[in-house]
C-alpha cells in the first residue's frame, strides 16, 4: 500500500513540527516507552480516520511503537497539514492518505483505501469511517486475522450518536469506545484546552480587551464551563445561558449569573456559543444587541448562531475588518462582529486545543484500543464508555508529567474501605 500524499518532500518541514508537539505530550511519551517494551498491538493493523496535525502524529507514533502498522486518512481536508501528512508517511508502518482541500469523493476514497488492507481496529472522529465500513465494505468486518474487527474508538460526540444510531438498529458489528465522556479528556481537552483555545480565538481576531467586559457564554457543559471560567479568570463578568436546570444551577453555584438568552441578549458585548443546539442566538436576540457586539461560535457545527438572519437583518457587510472578523452594519446603524462566519473559533481563528490537551486524549484513546485489542473482559458490540481504570491510569500519568504527588492509601485505610464494600 501507498501513502497518498500532497509532496513526500515536505517531510523535512513536518518533522520538526512533529518533534516539537511530541516534546509538549509527556503522557504519549511515557506510554510510547512501556507499549515499545510490551508491544500490547503486535501484528495488528488500525485504519484511522483522523484530523491529520502535529498531536495526532504522535499517537500514531504510539500505536506504531505498540508493534500496530496504521493506515490514517484525513477525518477532514479543511484541517490537514500536508508536511505532516508527507512526515508521517516517511515512518515504517505507516500508510497516509491525505491531501489538503480536497473535495467529497475523493475523502470517500481516501477512507476506502485506509480500509482496503482489512483492518483489526479502526479509530474515527464523527462516524464516517465506521458507517463506510458497514455500508460498503461489508466483506471487510470479518478482519484481517478472520476474528472479525476487534473494536473501535470514536473520537467525536457526534460521531457517538451515529454509532448509537446504528446499534439501536442492530448494525454496528463491534464494540466501540466512545472516548469523548471520557472524564480525563472531558477536564483537560473540552474545559481547560477548548476553553483557553476559545478565548485565544476571539482575541486573535479582535484583539479585544476582555477585562471588564461582559461576556455571555451559552451552554455550560465541559466547553461552556471551560470558556466562563477562562473568561472570569481575564476579569469579565460571565453570564449563562443554559436549557438544563442541573446544569444551570452548576453556573449559579459557582458564582455565574444565569439568564435567558433573551435577557443576556442587551447585556452582553461578547457572545461565544457551546451547546451543539440550532439558532441559540437568533434574530429577535440580534435587534437587542449592543452597538460592537462580538459573536463567536464554540460548538462543533456552525448553526448555533443563525448567520442568514444576521446577514438578512444588515444593510452592508465588511468582510474581514480584522482576519476572522466580520463586520454587519445594521438599519439602525448598530455594528455586529461575527467572528470565524460562525464556524468554530478556536478552529478557525487559533489552534485547536494545545498538544498537552489532545495528549490526555490521545491516551485514552489508544488505551482503549489496547484493551480491546487485549480480548480480555471485551464488551459486546455497542458504544461503550471509557473503562475508569484507563481514565485513573491516564490521570496518574498526567500527574507524573507534572510532577505532582498524591497520597496513597495505606494498608489499614484500604482494609477500611473493603469491609465497607463488603458491607460488614
Ligand atoms: P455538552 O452537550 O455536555 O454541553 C452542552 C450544554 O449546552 C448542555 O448543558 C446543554 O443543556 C446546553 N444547551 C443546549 N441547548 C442550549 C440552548 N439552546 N441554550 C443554552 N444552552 C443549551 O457538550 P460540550 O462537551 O460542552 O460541547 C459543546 C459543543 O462544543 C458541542 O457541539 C461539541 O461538539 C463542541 N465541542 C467543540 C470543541 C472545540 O474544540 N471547539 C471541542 C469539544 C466539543
Amino acid at each position: 500500500m501507498q501513502s497518498d500524499v500532497l509532496d513526500p518532500g515536505l517531510a523535512a518541514v513536518g518533522q520538526p513540527r512533529i518533534d516539537w508537539a511530541r516534546r509538549t505530550m509527556p503522557v504519549l511519551a511515557q506510554l510510547t516507552e512501556v507499549f515499545a517494551g510490551q508491544q500490547p498491538l503486535a501484528g495488528l493493523s488500525v485504519a484511522a480516520c483522523l484530523h491529520v496535525t502535529p498531536e495526532t502524529a504522535g499517537l500514531v507514533g504510539l500505536l506504531t511503537a505498540g508493534g500496530a502498522s496504521v493506515q490514517l486518512a484525513a477525518s477532514n481536508p479543511l484541517s490537514t497539514q500536508d508536511d505532516i501528512a508527507a512526515a508521517l508517511a516517511a515512518n515504517p508502518g505507516v500508510t497516509v492518505y491525505a491531501r489538503s482541500g480536497l473535495d467529497r469523493d475523493a475523502y470517500y476514497e481516501h477512507l476506502h483505501r485506509a480500509l482496503d488492507g482489512g483492518p483489526d481496529l479502526v479509530m474515527d472522529d464523527g462516524g464516517d469511517l465506521v458507517n463506510t465500513l458497514h455500508a460498503e465494505r461489508p466483506d471487510l468486518l470479518a478482519g484481517k486475522h478472520g476474528g472479525g474487527v476487534r473494536g473501535g474508538c470514536e473520537s467525536t460526540s457526534t460521531g457517538v450518536v451515529r454509532l448509537r444510531r446504528m446499534a439501536a438498529a442492530g448494525s454496528l458489528a463491534f464494540p466501540v469506545i466512545a472516548a469523548d465522556a471520557s472524564t480525563t479528556r472531558q477536564l483537560i481537552d473540552h474545559t481547560c484546552g477548548t476553553g483557553q483555545s476559545v478565548i485565544d480565538g476571539i482575541i486573535r481576531a479582535t484583539h479585544t480587551l476582555l477585562a471588564g467586559k461582559t461576556v455571555v457564554v451559552a451552554g455550560f457543559g465541559p466547553c461552556g464551563r471551560g470558556i466562563a471560567e477562562r473568561a472570569r479568570g481575564l476579569g469579565s463578568q460571565v453570564i449563562v445561558t443554559e436549557v438544563d436546570p442541573v446544569r444551570a444551577l452548576a453556573a449559579i453555584v459557582q458564582g455565574y449569573r444565569v439568564l435567558p438568552m433573551e435577557a443576556a441578549a442587551p447585556a452582553g458585548e461578547v457572545f461565544i456559543t457551546a451547546t451543539g443546539s440550532p439558532d441559540v442566538i437568533g434574530p429577535a436576540h440580534l435587534e437587542v444587541m449592543r452597538d460592537g457586539a462580538i459573536l463567536a461560535n464554540a460548538g462543533h457545527f456552525d448553526v448555533e448562531i443563525d448567520v442568514r438572519a444576521l446577514a438578512a437583518s444588515a444593510v452592508e457587510l465588511n468582510p474581514a475588518v480584522r482576519p476572522h472578523a466580520d463586520e454587519y452594519v445594521l438599519a439602525d446603524g448598530r455594528r455586529l462582529i461575527l467572528l470565524a462566519e460562525g464556524r468554530v473559533v478556536n478552529l478557525v481563528a487559533a489552534e485547536g486545543s494545545p498538544p498537552a490537551a489532545m495528549d490526555v486524549s490521545f491516551a485514552v484513546q489508544a488505551l482503549a484500543l489496547t484493551w480491546l485489542a487485549s480480548g480480555e473482559a471485551v464488551p459486546a458490540a455497542g458504544v461503550h464508555a471509557v473503562p475508569a481504570a484507563i481514565d485513573t491510569q491516564v490521570a496518574g500519568l498526567a500527574l507524573a508529567a507534572l510532577g505532582a504527588r498524591i497520597d496513597v492509601l495505606t494498608p489499614a485505610q484500604q482494609e477500611y474501605w473493603e469491609s465497607w464494600r463488603q458491607g460488614s
